[in-house]
């Protein structure tokens, strides 16, 4: 069980929603809150419009900012997007590679992400992998073999000291923004699958990959699912977008953090 090594990761997906100044507020509130917290790492991934204004917010805090993409290319001719080194500049820390929505309507192809997570660890930013079957691949009886196709195109050529920078999110794509997440077994079965696929791709280095689970998370189906084994935190999206779901998950992770790590009576 890989959370053992760590603490529970929860990423908020904020999508193109929030302008500049509701993500202030929002981001201000949440600083308040649980800026100091160390129990549980929190990271909001914010449209870029906002992290110029996020990150002196967040900048004395335990709330990492991520982006929510990127091109993977340092610089040039590349009308309206945005490289990694310029939200480097922003003092962002993670970025979101590979969701399905990126996928399916801007037709992003497991070998251009590839491409993204090799450019976003050169750039030390840590990618969080997006991986997910559809429901009729889930019907078919292929959702294990889809996602573990996903990694192995995905994370072609990523070397083995570097996989630690790696977060994984499993997100089936019929669970993504539908109300219907993924039962707890059901979501821990293809995380013992990814873990094991993690295993063999990069040894021991791989336990320190956090391997999160997304799709219509909220407070309450958050304590069934992050109790499962393998699953080491959250990738949120409907239910990041207000101030009580998203901390109320997060002291769900608490929570769960403290009945896991063992007391020192118990050493
Ligand atoms: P959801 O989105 O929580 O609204 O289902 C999750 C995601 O797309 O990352």
């Amino acid at each position: 069980m890989s959370q053992k090594h760590g603490k529970f990761l929860i990423v908020a997906n904020w999508k193109m929603n929030k302008t500049s100044q509701e993500a202030v507020a929002f981001a201000e509130f949440l600083h308040e809150k649980i800026g100091k917290k160390t129990e549980v790492n929190v990271v909001i991934c914010a449209p870029f419009t906002a992290l110029g204004a996020l990150a002196p917010i967040f900048g004395d805090s335990n709330i990492g900012l991520g982006a929510q993409n990127f091109y993977p290319e340092n610089a040039g001719a590349y009308t309206g997007e945005i490289s990694a080194g310029m939200l480097r500049d922003l003092y962002v820390n993670y970025v979101i590679v590979g969701h399905s929505e990126r996928r399916q309507i801007f037709k992003e192809t497991n070998e251009f992400i590839n491409k993204k997570v090799l450019a976003a660890l050169e750039a030390s930013l840590k990618p969080i992998l997006c991986v997910g079957e559809t429901l009729a691949e889930r019907e078919s009886g292929r959702a294990i073999d889809v996602i573990k196709y996903q990694l192995v195109e995905c994370l072609r050529d990523v070397p083995a000291h570097l996989c630690e920078k790696l977060v994984i999110a499993y997100e089936p794509i019929w669970a993504i923004g539908t109300g219907k997440a993924a039962t707890p077994e059901m979501a821990q079965v293809v995380h013992g699958a990814i873990r094991e696929f993690l295993k063999e791709a990069f040894g021991r280095h791989a336990d320190k990959i956090s391997v999160l689970y997304g799709g219509s998370i909220n407070p309450d189906n958050a304590q069934l699912i992050l109790a499962q084994a393998d699953i080491d935190g959250a990738l949120i999206g409907s239910a990041s977008l207000s101030e009580k779901p998203l901390l109320d998950i997060v002291k769900i992770a608490k929570k769960l953090n403290k009945q896991q790590i063992p007391t020192l009576e118990e050493v």
